[in-house]
């Protein structure tokens, strides 16, 4: 049975006698699979030992009935609160060391040997209990882990945890001060057991032990998902695993996360969500969904879609007529193989109460059901032909944690973000239609004739070595301010000036640079052109590479602050600040240009295009998207084949064309 749309949905939130007429209506308006249960552990175990799962097996079988199977979740993210009673000590310590308490969620250690034990014990019985239930295909772990906690916890439970990863990392406590530059400021440890957590200082922070203490808390979340996932896997071995992610959220490694899930979700709240670009969201809403299906470069499903209003305590603009059924079709477009809305009905109780889902509070369906049902029909025969089907990008942006990590310990420029530069470099893609996978930097690069590579701020010798092969061979590579500034450990390297390892590379020296502090820089290249920059300046020598445009300000006028260099039989690219979106665009014009990058087409501002490769007919699947509030005109290059469009070039507020032909 082939599973295309779903909904979050709590049975437990309303009386058993609605149930019946949910499922009825969820097999009306096309939907075919729930995730239920992550946070139901109180309902599935009120007592100790005392396991109730009856409820959820009635819920299974009238569902069952309507043709809808179900995504378990475990319950993780919410001990009961007689698990707190009794051990206490589960509950998480923040930075400032205050112990968060009962009445929210994640109010859990996750290294907590005693929470581990009861995780065993509830999550094994869960498993037993569900194992063979036809209704059931598959399992969620926990809930959007990494995102839970504001802070990671700082108990004595993960300070012993880290104190053993560090021990393993490092073997001995000299490699350790060693690494951490402990010498600064009398921090030489004797031992290992000398060694805190993070909790506020008095003043500053060492820079490698903070860098240490983010890996190790994204590890342990990952060591927290497989701990998990063991214990399922050997019970149910037919069932799949998965897990939400959410995006670019960082507490977490998601690559690492991703590992051993048969394939991931991702939570996707375009209403919800604009942190990185407020005022270019729908590249950040397709930076988003590009991310998530390049984390293991495969299809995904959306676990929670924007089904409403979203809101906890204020709420968000209401969903204009067919902007949700749009906003699902992106994240198809994107690479979704499964659509699971959130939630199914908005709920009455507790916390999310203005979150809303697709039927009201009153469960009488209205527009939003009425217009989801209508996109579900329609994209039906479209999801069948397009399964397991993703773009073949020319174009890669490597996206590394350890550099997000390390850039948010210092981050330079108040304002400059490691992510927001990233999506920067994407939104003019993007605006190009131009497909992007993003990298881990661990892939095979030969396949991209572009790749950039923002903020490469820690480098290994490896990592620098690999660069430097992808350009030789013929590769185009765009780099930026703030590369190879740190080693593996975040200590500064000094054994030659800026890039470091990657200056015969780029063709270029950086001696000085300059802090953008309450002004911004301008550039000028050859023809006149002049544009802003912002953030940060780094001043270039040029050792081989040549000058695009110079610097039209301050003591270093007209010396190069975009730089490019040949180097073997590639491109190496030097960007010496942060480009301004005008100046963004027109480089991006010029990496375009010089890599052969082929764009998909011609748009109107708003309005996207994007592709899925479909092997097995050898097809190319476009989807034309219309993300304004009002018509756009459209000229659909010649030689493509309506799938799902209307005729003529006025498209509609919102509607959303698919086209295909022979690749
Ligand atoms: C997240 C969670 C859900 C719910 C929604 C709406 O994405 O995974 O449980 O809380 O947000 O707030
Ligand atoms: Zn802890």
């Amino acid at each position: 049975m082939s599973i295309y749309f779903g909904a979050d949905y709590y049975p437990e939130h309303w009386p058993e006698e609605r149930w019946e007429k949910d499922a009825q209506l969820m097999e009306e308006i096309g939907l075919n699979v729930v995730r239920m249960a992550e946070f139901s552990w109180a309902k599935m175990e009120p007592r100790l030992g005392e396991f109730n799962f009856e409820w959820l097996d009635r819920a299974l079988d009238i569902l069952g009935e309507h043709g809808v199977r179900a995504v378990l979740g475990t319950p993780t993210p919410t001990p009961p609160a007689w698990i707190v009673e009794q051990t206490p000590e589960i509950f998480p310590i923040d930075k400032d060391g205050r112990v968060r308490g009962f009445g929210g969620r994640h109010h859990d250690c996750q290294s907590n040997p005693v929470y581990r034990a009861h995780i065993r014990r509830f999550v094994t019985a869960m498993a037993e209990h569900f194992k063979d239930n036809p209704n059931v295909i598959g399992w969620q772990i926990d809930n959007e882990l990494g995102t839970g906690h504001q802070d990671t916890c700082m108990c004595d439970s993960c300070r012993k945890r880290f104190q053993e990863w560090l021990e393993k990392k490092y073997g001995t406590i000299e490699e350790l001060n060693r690494a951490w530059g402990t010498c600064f400021w009398s921090q030489d440890y004797n031992s290992f057991s000398q060694i805190y957590t993070p909790k506020i200082t008095f003043t500053g922070e060492n820079p490698s032990a903070m860098l240490d203490w983010r890996r190790f808390t994204s590890d342990l979340v990952v060591e927290f998902q497989q701990f998990q996932i063991d214990i399922i896997r050997s019970i149910c071995p037919n069932q799949f695993i998965t897990h939400n992610f959410m995006g670019f959220a960082d507490n977490v490694s998601y690559y690492d996360l991703a590992k051993s899930l048969n394939f991931v979700c991702h939570d996707q709240y375009p209403g919800g969500f604009f942190a990185q670009m407020p005022h270019q969201p729908n590249a950040q809403l397709a930076a988003t969904l590009d991310l998530m299906r390049s984390v293991k470069h495969r299809t995904y499903w959306i676990m929670e879609q924007q089904a409403g209003i979203t809101g906890w305590q204020v709420m968000g603009r209401a969903p204009q007529p067919g902007q949700l059924a749009m906003w699902a079709q992106q994240s198809i477009a994107h690479g979704a193989d499964c659509i699971v809305f959130f939630r199914w009905r908005t709920c009455a109780v507790g916390t999310e109460q203005y979150w809303h889902g697709i039927l009201p509070h009153s469960g009488r369906p209205g527009r939003r059901y009425n217009e989801l049902r209508a996109m579900i029909s329609a994209m039906q025969p479209v999801m069948e032909k397009i399964q397991g089907s993703v773009p073949k990008c020319e174009v890669g942006i490597v996206y590394s944690y350890d550099q997000e990590w390390a850039m948010t310990i210092q981050p330079h420029h108040p304002d400059l973000h490691y992510i927001g530069q990233v999506v920067k470099y994407y939104r003019a893609l993007y605006d190009c239609n131009i497909p992007v996978d993003f990298l881990s930097g661990e892939e095979d690069f030969s396949p991209y004739k572009l790749i950039i590579a923002p903020l490469q701020y820690i480098l290994t010798p490896e990592q620098a070595e690999k660069y430097r092969a992808y350009v030789k061979n013929g590769g185009h590579l765009v780099m930026t301010m703030r590369t190879g500034v740190k080693d593996a450990t975040n200590l500064c390297m000094t054994e030659s000036e800026l890039p470091g390892l990657l200056s015969d590379v780029l063709g270029i020296e950086i001696p000085e640079y300059d802090c953008l502090q309450g002004l911004n820089g301008r550039v000028r290249f050859e023809d006149g052109g002049e544009y802003d920059v912002e953030k940060w300046s780094d001043m270039i020598e040029l050792h081989g590479a040549q000058s695009i445009a110079d610097y039209a300000k301050e003591f270093y006028a007209g010396t190069p602050a975009v730089t490019c260099n040949a180097f073997g039989s590639g491109r190496a690219y030097y960007v010496g600040s942060e480009p301004s979106d005008e100046l963004m665009d027109r480089l991006c014009g010029l990496f375009v240009e010089g890599s052969g990058v082929a764009s998909l087409g011609e748009t109107p501002e708003g309005v996207e295009i994007t592709h899925r490769h479909v092997e097995a007919s050898n097809e190319d699947i476009i989807f034309v998207i219309n993300h304004n509030e009002a018509p756009a005109e459209v000229s659909i290059p010649s030689g493509w084949d309506p799938v799902l469009a209307e005729e003529g070039s006025i498209m509609k507020p919102f509607e959303v064309r698919i086209y295909s032909r022979k690749a």
